[in-house]
């Protein structure tokens, strides 16, 4: 598996599972688990949910299907990066803390890898940063970051205490969604901290995109593969894409492995070109 660095040096996996909307309902339980134990069988080490999915329901998925794995010794745990993220109105000096044993107790895991602020919210940043720090200390969390954030607020934080020993920002980043490249991409790139694309097929919608057909039929894979390899050719960026369909979950690991062609990659930029001004995140 492809990996990409994070400002301290560790490596992270390239290519992940989303878990967005898992753990919604009691019917599709059994298949969330089940596709989670899949991705592990095809590769799939980083995994990211949200204490804000299905309410908890999402972790609690998570948490099952890694124990279940972790028992049956498919993987081991310092193998994995569990990804989950605290609401903005709890991330507090108090609040924190306890929102993250919360987390970890339905992932079923005494740490959390990588522990992000899910957007910008009204907690001082100084008092979410010091919480992170504490919990670092106390071995609860790896690394800590945050997601929804656009360059203004990445400068804010900057100028925070321990501020720039933020990981990763977590955003909206795919190929029909590229205005970050603008100025928040260059900003991170500057200060050497990966791109964490969520919606990285657009909800799906990239994988019905009729004019990636023939540059993915070209390169014998289909659309969506096409939609990854791309943000992971560059480098510097994670893609997280949600699945629980088995050729969904298939077609995803292998895209790890398309490379793209000088050809591909130009049919790419003139589909999808990058931005010529400044736009605002886009926030979902
Ligand atoms: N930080 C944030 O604010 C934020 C916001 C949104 C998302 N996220 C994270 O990012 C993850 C990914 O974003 P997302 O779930 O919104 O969108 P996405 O990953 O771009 O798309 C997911 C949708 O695409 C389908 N799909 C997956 N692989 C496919 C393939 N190979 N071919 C065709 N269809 C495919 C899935 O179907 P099936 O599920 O039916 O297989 C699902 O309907 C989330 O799950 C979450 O972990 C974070």
């Amino acid at each position: 598996m492809r990996t990409v660095t994070l400002p301290s040096g560790t490596p992270l996996p390239a290519l992940g599972l989303g878990t967005w909307h898992y753990g919604e309902s009691a019917p599709t339980r059994a298949d969330e688990v089940r596709a989670v134990r899949r991705a592990i069988e095809l590769g799939v080490r980083l995994f990211d949910t949200a204490e804000m999915y299905g309410e908890g329901g999402a972790e609690e998925v998570l948490g099952q299907a890694l124990a279940e794995a972790l028992r049956a010794g498919d993987v081991r745990r310092e193998e994995l990066t569990v990804v989950s993220k605290v609401y903005p109105h709890n991330a507090s000096r108090q609040g924190l803390p306890q929102a993250c044993e919360r987390s970890l107790r339905r992932l079923q895991l005494d740490r959390i890898d990588l522990y992000l602020l899910h957007w910008p919210g009204s907690h001082p940043l100084r008092d979410t940063v010091a919480a992170f720090e504490a919990l670092q200390s106390a071995g609860r969390i790896t690394h800590w970051g945050v997601s929804n954030f656009d360059t203004r607020e990445m400068r804010a934080l900057w100028q925070v205490p321990g501020g720039p020993a933020c990981a990763v920002n977590q955003v909206y980043y795919s190929l029909s969604q590229r205005g970050i490249e603008f100025d928040l991409v260059p900003w991170m790139r500057a200060h050497r901290m990966p791109v964490m694309a969520y919606c990285p097929i657009d909800q799906g919608a990239l994988a019905a995109e009729p004019e990636l057909l023939p540059i993915a039929q070209r390169l014998g894979a289909t659309p969506a593969q096409l939609a990854l390899a791309w943000l992971l050719q560059r480098g510097d960026t994670v893609a997280i894409p949600k699945a629980v369909r088995e050729p969904h979950l298939r077609d995803n690991a292998a895209a790890a492995e398309l490379a793209l062609d000088a050809q591909a990659l130009a049919d790419l930029e003139a589909l999808f070109p990058p931005p010529a001004e400044k736009q605002e995140l886009m926030v979902l």
